[in-house]
């Protein structure tokens, strides 16, 4: 008889985001007239920058073409988008990132569970509370952890809590993790990262031997000149950190699908003999074992990017959805409420009024003023309380949305 992997019935619920698009979908099905404005999950509504169609349309009539057509293309990403990230998203800061250590993927998301391949099953794991839920639902699928509590905590990973007392930062923690994940700027919180703040982490990492994960998804909406794009920024980064990056929200790449991980050469990890053992030769072992790489054809439309038309474009785009931050932060807070993030990320993190439970606010919203959020305590128990509001939408549907919210939950 097949058995299953039974870490699979640790999982709390539904992935926080189709349960909300249950719930949305229940609701709209029972309310068909309702005029539902999304600001839940953070995926992007405006098209494609047009730099990257015309890459893309190009390399459709290449495959069309017998002498340009392509087939399976290196596992790590062609050598041409390779080079361009490094040179211009980190040789450009400083950061002595080679092409060889960048490699191309179909997410930030996959990347992030995908990593777990390559470490040990024995590795103590920190993770902020709230975070990113794909960072721990990952680890229970690997068996890296013991069951859930009531507040939906897993035995055995180690919660650093950010909320409004430590300015959403999370303390150095002061036993010895292996693995630690960080995202800035911050996935829910928009919380950023200071150079003093991430050289702890640095130095922290480097003393005990840990690795760090830096979920960088967001920085193309860092505007603030201090704040540090990427952790190879640090000193001492290429020794402790793999960083994963991503096209989904600076050129609206959620459905086209394209990101990249960098895995300095420098960095090791201890085998079960003790021996330090290479993690880029791992993660390449992994991926070209494992993924055929992302298409030529989406990669053509990345690399257009960092062209002088790609980088207007992306920063267009950039700038819209700042500006729709910008639109949710002041009106909740002419509004009275308490609101946090939205301004070097594209995430506004909004205390519930009332008291109310996130779910509560969640459903409260949805039923009064047909707005679709996201609770922050699906993002972990010390989310409770909090409200994550996306900048991803029209602005029509932003200034439409805030104009029913403000109206009807003023304090
Ligand atoms: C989010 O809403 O947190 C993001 O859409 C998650 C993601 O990019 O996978």
């Amino acid at each position: 008889m097949a058995t299953i992997n039974d870490n699979y019935l640790k999982l709390k619920a539904g992935y926080l985001f189709p349960e909300i698009g249950r719930r949305v979908s229940a609701f709209a099905e029972a309310n068909p007239n309702a005029q539902i404005i999304r600001l839940g999950i953070g995926d992007v509504t405006e098209p494609l920058p047009q730099a990257c169609r015309a890459a893309m349309i190009k390399a459709v009539e290449e495959m069309g073409d017998r002498h340009t057509f392509r087939g399976y293309g290196p596992e790590q990403g062609y050598a041409w988008l390779r080079e361009k990230i490094a040179t211009h998203d980190f040789q450009s800061r400083g950061c002595e990132i080679d092409a060889s250590e960048v490699f191309i993927s179909d997410g930030s998301k996959c990347d992030c569970g995908n990593i777990l391949d390559i470490f040990g099953s024995n590795n103590s794991i920190a993770v902020t509370d709230p975070v990113y839920p794909v960072y721990v639902d990952t680890n229970v699928m690997a068996g890296h952890t013991g069951e859930a509590n009531e507040a939906g905590e897993y035995g055995g990973l180690v919660y650093l809590p950010v909320t409004a007392e430590n300015n959403f930062t999370a303390e150095i923690p002061a036993q010895k993790v292996d693995l630690i994940y960080l995202c800035f700027p911050n996935n829910p919180t928009g919380a950023i990262a200071s150079k003093t703040h991430l050289q702890a982490w640095v130095d922290y990492a480097r003393t005990n031997g840990s690795i760090i994960f830096f979920d960088a998804a967001y920085k193309a909406f860092i505007s603030d000149p201090d704040i540090p794009h990427s952790i190879y920024e640090i000193d001492g980064a290429r020794e402790c950190a793999i960083e994963f990056r991503s096209f989904s929200k600076n050129a609206g790449f959620t459905g086209t699908r394209c990101a990249f991980t960098v895995v300095p050469k420098t960095l090791t990890a201890k085998a079960a003999d003790g021996s330090d053992v290479d993690l880029w030769k791992l993660w390449n072992r992994r991926q070209s074992t494992k993924f055929n790489g992302v298409s030529y054809i989406v990669q053509r439309g990345a690399e257009a990017v960092y062209s002088d038309e790609g980088q207007a474009q992306t920063q267009a785009l950039v700038s819209f959805y700042m500006e729709n931050a910008r639109i949710i932060r002041e009106q909740l807070s002419a509004a009275g409420l308490e609101v946090y993030g939205g301004v070097n990320a594209p995430y506004v993190w909004v205390k519930t009024p009332h008291a109310l439970t996130s779910w509560e606010f969640f459903d409260k919203l949805l039923h009064t003023v047909n707005v679709v959020g996201t609770p922050g305590s699906g993002f972990g128990a010390a989310g409770e309380g909090y409200f994550r509001i996306s900048a991803f939408n029209s602005r029509e549907n932003v200034e439409e949305a805030m104009a029913r919210i403000t109206d009807k939950f003023s304090i």
